[in-house]
């Protein structure tokens, strides 16, 4: 028989549940990738219904999931999902709950009752228990000790406990260590599953296949031949709901800190011996520990910040607020592979276009035999790997315009586009592969405690910074601030557009 295995999803009521996890665990079930006996319990305060559970995330998830809908698959899914009222940091309730899930008789015997002092029995249940908290940060150190003095986290044997965290991970380095104390406090880090959404996107985990499955680029990715690195992730939306969140936090703490850092390290990474959890972080945290840490002084001079027209006016915006919405940064990584090479890091919300994109800048050819026209620069090879949207990689080359009297010299693209090359194969939610990889036991994608201490070291600098002015006002709809040029035009470089 096989082993009782729950989600247990806290914070059940809230946004990320009705629009990614749920879509995603349906996705996952009508591709018959979901362990059979995988239950899903939402924990949260309303007072709500398993029947009511199930009908408040039909009618969001009818709209999340669109075109994949169906409404018998529905049903037969929806029968795994439950709910239980309860406060996430007194998890008694949910104790009670997860034994009915996972044996109906044991739940009702004595074993599952509470204890005086407010633990639950110390029987440990036979159950697989995946734990997701999806509540706000202020309550995270408070239901990870509920867990932790209920006795509900210690795996046994098969029977394991493990824990999936959401970002911020803390707001400095400091407070990312505290809570990193307070998880080590109940759980093994073997336990800990810490998301970053960005590695769960296909077009990322293509980076690591691209640059390792391949021989063709690997001599030439270094300083040898590298000018430069641009990552952009530029957003179209603005802050909508979550100005409250996000006034305390900043484009720097909400992007840069996390998923900016991440797509450097998969770029500038050494191949890791193989595919797997340690292997890889190991590598990542490599990098993170080359990327040189700024004094205040130099974080001044390599930051560019912005804010967008309108944004003190958003709701939960203090109105005089210098949080700022957009951010540009150089990084140095100060290692053999990439010493000298400038690292530029840039995101924003409210800009022209969502676009997320990494570009590889290559040296220009040493000496040009070829005459040029005066108005004419020549464009040096570039290879862009485009996350998101119109996912794909595309390397811009010369090449010699045909027929024309004298030697004419052209940019054009190779493209390799997701969408032609696999037609039948659409890009997933980033949560379907994680959500998959935790309960298959595979952390390769998510984050160790010390790569998140790391990132924080990193861009604490930048944070303490960022405020010391009113940051340039930038329209909505644009590419940033036009001060964040200046950062790359001092060495003669230059941002590409946002519309390529
Ligand atoms: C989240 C940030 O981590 O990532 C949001 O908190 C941001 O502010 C989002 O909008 C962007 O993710 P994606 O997948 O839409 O690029």
């Amino acid at each position: 028989m096989s082993i009782p295995m729950t989600l247990i999803i806290f914070g059940a009521s809230g946004d990320l549940t009705a629009r990614k996890l749920v879509p995603s665990l349906y996705h996952l079930y009508r591709k018959k990738r979901l362990p059979d006996e995988l239950q899903v319990l939402g924990v949260s305060r309303s007072p709500l219904s398993d029947d009511g559970f199930r009908d408040r995330l039909a009618t969001s998830a009818r709209e999340f999931v669109s075109n994949e809908w169906d409404e018998t698959s529905w049903r037969e899914f929806a029968q795994r999902l439950h709910y239980v009222a309860a406060d996430a940091s007194r998890p008694i309730a949910v104790e009670e709950k997860l034994r009915l899930l996972e044996d109906p008789a044991d739940g009702r015997s004595p074993s599952a009752s509470a204890i005086p002092g407010g633990n639950v029995s110390p029987t440990p249940s036979a159950g697989r228990r995946l734990y997701y908290l999806s509540v706000s940060p202020d309550l995270y150190a408070p239901v990870v000790d509920g867990l932790g003095t209920a006795g509900m986290t210690r795996s046994l044997g098969e029977s394991w406990r493990r824990l999936i965290v959401e970002k911020p991970f803390g707001k400095d380095q400091s407070s990312a260590k505290a809570f990193n104390a307070t998880l080590a406090r109940h759980f093994e880090e073997s336990q800990i599953y810490r998301i970053d959404h960005y590695l769960g996107k296909e077009t990322v985990q293509n980076i690591l296949v691209f640059r390792f499955a391949n021989t063709l680029f690997e001599p030439l990715w270094n300083n040898n031949y590298v000018d430069h690195v641009q990552i952009t992730v530029s957003e179209a939306v603005k802050v909508g709901s979550r100005g409250d969140y996000y006034d305390n936090s900043g484009v720097l703490r909400d992007m840069m800190q996390n998923h900016l850092l991440m797509l450097l390290t998969f770029i500038a990474m050494e191949s890791p011996s193989r595919f797997e959890a340690t292997a890889l972080r190991n590598e990542k945290l490599k990098v993170l520990d080359s990327i040189a840490i700024r004094s205040l002084a130099e974080a001044r001079d390599a930051l560019r910040v912005g804010q967008y027209e309108g944004y003190h006016r958003e709701k939960g915006v203090a109105p005089e607020s210098r949080t700022p919405t957009y951010a540009a940064l150089e990084l140095s990584v100060e290692n053999w592979r990439w010493r000298g090479v400038p690292f530029y890091l840039r995101t924003g919300k409210a800009m022209r276009r969502r676009m997320s994109e990494i570009v590889v800048q290559f040296r220009c050819p040493p000496h040009l035999m070829f005459k040029l026209p005066p108005d004419q620069e020549l464009q040096c090879n570039r290879l862009s790997i485009r996350v998101q949207p119109d996912e794909g990689i595309h390397i811009n080359f010369q090449s010699k315009v045909p027929d024309t009297p004298t030697t004419d010299l052209r940019p054009t693209d190779l493209e390799f586009s997701y969408k032609d090359a696999y037609p039948d194969h659409p890009i997933p939610e980033a949560y379907e592969r994680l959500l998959l990889d935790a309960l298959n036991g595979d952390a390769s994608l998510f984050m160790r405690s010390d790569e998140i201490e790391r990132a924080w070291a990193i861009v604490d600098p930048f944070v303490q910074v960022s405020t010391e002015r009113s940051p340039e006002s930038y329209p909505i709809g644009s590419d940033g601030p036009t001060g964040a040029e200046a950062l790359l035009k001092r060495s003669g470089r230059g941002w590409l557009s946002l519309c390529r």
